[in-house]
């Protein structure tokens, strides 16, 4: 808990009971009676708000004024975020990432199986395990978030036999159940409504570039149209209400984050130069930041980077994501 010490001068009758906001997050001062000074007033908050001014009134009759130095206790709570696709290779670095920094943070994870849960967390009690196509599994972990990070996605399966020495090209395909339609859009939209109803007050989406093109190459993949279902979630979410970020990635890459320059577009725009991947952690990190940013909110972009080596590494991701204008 961050402490913050302010003196101000206040009557009696103006004693805060009133909801004020710091920046999109409020903090609600608890009311004190009329007949008492207190020491100190309390509020919850998101951040730590060290310039709210106690709004003035101008007041007739004969109050008293009294000067106190007023200790009030700034709650930094940490913001309950649920990972869903937690045992997926971007999911699981995000839910690392947020239960790194546990004073910011309490992490939750959805994960499909057992096996996943074993394989990031073991007894973790904060992973719950459920299939996203089944709104009944997915209620119980949005119970009391704050925030929902979606990393869920179809995965297509390799078709065995295939042979590379040969010059073949491998084939793909869906599983039943499995296909983009029931993962990617039903899955996805089941997610945002069951957070919705829990009352959740931002959803983090990662996608994919592509979606612009209907003949992406991608989406003939097992026949799966994947972008296309990718797509149909994304509007669903900016159609929610609810605060949001879209974040369409690149080619994802199992490499270090941290050390490229990021690059944000628009409508696939990125997919004509040369920069068109992005480290997976790169795009934790920019999941992460989206949560405690209000420049993220509302809006929806394609994510790259430059190669290592060029550039220079992103630290200030507010300044990255001021840049983005497109809210879809
Ligand atoms: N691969 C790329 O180059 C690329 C490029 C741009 C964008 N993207 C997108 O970026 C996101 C992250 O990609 P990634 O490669 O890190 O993900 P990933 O490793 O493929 O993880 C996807 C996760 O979704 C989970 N999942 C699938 N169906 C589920 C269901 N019915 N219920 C619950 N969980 C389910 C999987 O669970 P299991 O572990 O149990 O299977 C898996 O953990 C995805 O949306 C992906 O499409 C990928």
């Amino acid at each position: 808990m961050a402490m913050m010490t302010t003196t101000t001068t206040f009557f009696h009758s103006l004693l805060p009971s009133t909801t004020y906001k710091s920046g999109a997050l409020s903090s609600s001062f608890v009311s004190v009676p009329p007949s008492s000074t207190p020491s100190s007033l309390h509020f919850r908050s998101l951040v730590s708000d060290t310039s709210s001014v106690f709004a003035r009134r101008k007041l007739t009759g004969n109050l008293r004024k009294v000067s106190v130095t007023v200790s009030a206790s700034a709650t930094t709570s940490p913001l309950t975020v649920l990972v869903t696709g937690a045992g997926g290779r971007t999911g699981q670095i995000v839910y690392k990432k947020l239960k790194e920094r546990s004073d910011q943070f309490v992490a939750r994870g959805l994960v499909r199986t057992k096996e996943s849960k074993e394989k990031i967390g073991g007894e973790d009690e904060k992973l719950f395990i459920g299939d996203i196509c089944d709104p009944e599994a997915i209620a119980p972990a949005v119970q009391g978030i704050d925030a929902l990070v979606i990393l869920t996605s179809a995965v297509p399966k390799m078709k065995p036999g295939f042979d590379p020495s040969k010059g073949e090209r491998p084939e793909f395909y869906f599983e039943d159940g499995a296909f983009p339609e029931q993962v990617d859009w039903i899955g996805q939209k089941n997610q945002i409504d069951a957070a919705k109803a829990a009352g959740v007050k931002q959803i983090v989406l990662v996608g994919s570039m592509g979606g612009t093109n209907i003949n992406n190459p991608l989406n003939s993949i097992g026949n799966g149209n994947i972008l296309v279902w990718k797509r149909k979630a994304e509007q669903y979410l900016a159609d929610s209400g609810i605060p949001y970020t879209i974040i369409r990635a690149g080619g994802l890459q199992d490499k270090e984050g941290g050390i490229r320059e990021l690059i944000v577009g628009k409508d696939d725009e990125i997919l004509e130069t040369e920069t068109r991947t992005i480290a997976r952690a790169d795009v934790a990190e920019v999941c992460v930041q989206a949560l405690q940013l209000e420049e993220a909110k509302n809006k929806a972009l394609d994510l790259a980077s430059k190669p290592e080596g060029t550039g220079t590494p992103t630290k200030d991701f507010k300044a990255l994501f001021t840049q983005v204008t497109a809210r879809f």
